[in-house]
């Protein structure tokens, strides 16, 4: 009989775990957040008991059931061209001021979940490129990132299902960058991928080995930090943006009070942030 229980002790130990490995704040009474992402893996990593399954992942020798555990306490949540403003801040305000750029565009999508987020930039940059002839004319490097190796799989994968792909894209947009890969599925087309790089990495660590970029979109993760993590993250950012780079953060995320290194502009089409000078 599998036990799922979970006593106080255990629960705050494994919040210290959570937070420390992955910045991820749980707060008091999520008891049953806790039990309901991780009482499936019971039978995966052969364990009797809740308690049991957190202690080998506290022990920290088991690098498979951590990144599993990490992985299923994180909310991966994403869609197309998700709240439409950056996107539209991208074509209109970030894309312009940079299409003289005599190097490639660097943009960075810092939790990439499974992968809607760069191409979504991907397709945006394809489709200034196509309405400004000889604009951007070295072109544009996309990295995407994130902790969770079964979301970077799903990314470099491209392949979405129905559901996924109803989703904030739009019939003519799916027409002409996905290919048909089964009667339920859809492949990003290659002159899509191709602009895209997908590689793992913990937004707790310091970014300074995956170069610099002009445009970080960094969204719908922060809210799960604590203030502190936040400061530390947007420290790392400013040290990898190039000069007069942007930041893009969610809707529900601000840099107010956490740090003056990027400061923010209220575009009309929404608020977007900049390196400051
Ligand atoms: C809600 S999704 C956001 C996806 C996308 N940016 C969007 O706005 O639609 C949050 C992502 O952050 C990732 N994540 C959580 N903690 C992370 C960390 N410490 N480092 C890197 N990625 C992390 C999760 O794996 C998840 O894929």
């Amino acid at each position: 009989m599998i036990n799922k229980d979970l006593n106080e002790k255990e629960y705050l130990e494994f919040c210290v775990f959570l937070e420390k490995h992955c910045g991820i704040v749980l707060g008091s009474n999520k008891h049953y957040l806790v039990r309901s992402r991780l009482s499936p893996l019971l039978s995966e990593f052969k364990c009797d008991s809740l308690s049991q399954l957190i202690q080998r992942v506290m022990t920290l020798r088991e690098r498979a059931l951590r990144s599993t555990v990490i992985d299923a306490m994180t909310t991966n949540e994403t869609l197309w061209f998700r709240d439409k403003y950056p996107f539209e801040i991208l074509m209109k305000r970030f894309l312009p001021e940079f299409s003289k750029l005599n190097r490639p565009l660097k943009i960075w999508s810092a939790a990439s979940s499974s992968g809607q987020e760069p191409y979504s930039i991907a397709m945006t940059c394809m489709e200034y490129r196509e309405r400004n002839p000889g604009q951007l004319r070295m072109g544009f490097d996309i990295l995407g990132t994130d902790i969770s190796a079964s979301m970077l799989a799903h990314c470099k994968n491209g392949e979405y299902d129905k559901l996924a792909l109803s989703r904030g894209l739009s019939p003519e947009r799916l027409k002409k960058y996905f290919n048909a890969s089964s009667t339920s599925c859809f492949t990003v087309k290659d002159e899509v991928k191709k602009h895209v790089s997908f590689r793992e990495f913990n937004l707790l660590e310091s970014c300074s080995i995956l170069g610099r970029f002009d445009i970080i979109f960094c969204r719908n993760v922060l809210i799960y930090f604590s203030p502190d993590v936040k400061r530390q993250i947007f420290a790392n950012f400013a040290k990898v943006a190039n000069k007069e780079s942007y930041l893009m953060l969610g809707a529900s995320e601000s840099v107010n009070g956490l740090t003056e290194k990027f400061t923010m502009e209220r575009d009309p089409l929404g608020i977007c942030y900049r390196l400051a000078q």
